[in-house]
């Protein structure tokens, strides 16, 4: 029986079949499969609308850049009011893939997650009765609603729904790493190989792992060596009220790493070469030399896939009966 099935693999396609070895703890990013492209267009729209904002001026976009890696590049994120976040904003790119969503896991998932920003007072700072009532009173938002979700009225639901859809078209395949895994011997230079073998063989893919090499499991920050940081942030203890849980986060993606600065839940380190040094010394217990320090953080650069690459939408026109923003106040 075992050689039938070993046979049938061979079979359905050399290429491949052989091409990513399951041995590898790494898998590559699948290119995504749009399915409702209406749902998608309306899902992009609302990313980038900041009407869903109190002040007419913050979309989704504004801390999820989508030319930025899908982050701001801030150690935490500046909402309404100019008001500093409380934490790092983790990058929206490949974050369909995550087991949860936020730094604790505290949204299942990114329809659950899409209704947060729009209601906390330090981000969208809107509610989504009003929120609501902005989408309702644009015509052009109507009709595309009725498309879509065969609805009369907006609903919450619905909005989440088709920001969530979108999110799942911001995957990053054929990064150089995919391209290798998937049989490309030339797609990596020898030093960033050496790299991904050390990555291996000191314990990185322990935590980062799968096809976005984190996203899928809570992992203490400082399980070695205490981190040091200014930041309040608790971790899953946050939501547990557990010790265990203390400073225990979602493993971030390192996919598209070298776009995402700064690093970590505080976004205390800017350099790429730091936090490799920091995870080395914090989880593992170990210090690694200048020359390690740069193979990994060569091979962590390959991770960089295809960016999200599409004209900006054009938002639909506001009417007289739609809410006046709130800039100020
Ligand atoms: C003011 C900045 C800001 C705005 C605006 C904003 N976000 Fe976020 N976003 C953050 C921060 C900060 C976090 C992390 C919060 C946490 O984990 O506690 C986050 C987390 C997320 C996550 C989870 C990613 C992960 O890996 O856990 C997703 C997905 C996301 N935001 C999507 C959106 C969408 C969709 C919108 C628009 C409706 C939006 N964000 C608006 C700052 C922002
Ligand atoms: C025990 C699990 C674990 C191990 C082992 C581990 N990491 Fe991490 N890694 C994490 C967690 C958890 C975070 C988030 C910590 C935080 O933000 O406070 C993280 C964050 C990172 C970040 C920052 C990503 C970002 O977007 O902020 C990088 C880079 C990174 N790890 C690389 C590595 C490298 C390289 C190694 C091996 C030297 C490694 N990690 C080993 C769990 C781990």
């Amino acid at each position: 029986m075992r050689t039938l099935s070993l046979m049938a693999g061979l079979c359905l396609s050399a290429g491949a079949w052989a091409a990513v070895p399951a041995s590898e703890p790494v898998q590559p990013i699948a290119p995504a499969e749009i399915t409702d492209p209406a749902k998608v267009e309306l899902g992009k729209q609302l990313f980038f609308d900041p009407r869903l904002s109190r002040s007419g001026f913050i979309s989704c976009n504004s801390c999820h850049n989508l030319s930025m890696g899908g982050s701001d590049n801030l150690p935490t994120s500046i909402g309404h009011n100019w008001q500093e976040g409380p934490i790092n904003s983790p990058t929206v790119l490949n974050s369909s893939l995550n087991l949860a969503q936020f730094w604790d896991g505290r949204a299942a998932d990114l329809k659950e997650q899409a209704a947060g920003p729009i209601a906390n007072p330090k981000e969208m700072a809107f509610t989504h009765i009003l929120a609501i009532d902005v989408l309702r009173s644009i015509p052009q938002y109507r009709e595309s609603f009725k498309q879509v979700y065969k609805v009369d009225e907006i609903t919450l639901d619905a909005v989440t729904d088709a920001i969530a859809e979108f999110e799942k078209t911001l995957v990053t395949p054929n990064s150089r790493f995919d391209k290798w895994l998937k049989g490309d011997k030339n797609a990596i230079t020898k030093v960033e190989q050496e790299g991904y073998d050390l990555f291996k063989s000191i314990g990185c893919v322990a935590c980062h792992n799968g096809p976005a090499l984190g996203g899928n499991s809570f992992q203490k920050m400082g399980l070695v060596e205490p981190y040091k940081t200014e930041n309040p942030a608790e971790g899953v203890a946050g939501l547990t009220g557990k010790d265990a849980d203390r400073f225990k986060f979602k493993v971030p993606t390192l996919r598209n790493v070298e776009l995402t600065y700064p690093y970590f839940h505080d976004g205390a380190y800017w350099k790429l070469e730091d936090s490799v040094d920091v995870m080395a010394r914090l989880q593992l217990g170990r210090k690694l030399s200048d020359d390690e320090i740069g193979k990994i953080t060569a091979f962590l650069k390959t991770l960089t896939g295809d960016q999200p690459s599409f004209a900006l939408p054009i938002l639909p026109p506001s009417t007289n009966d739609t809410p006046i923003p709130k800039p100020f106040e």
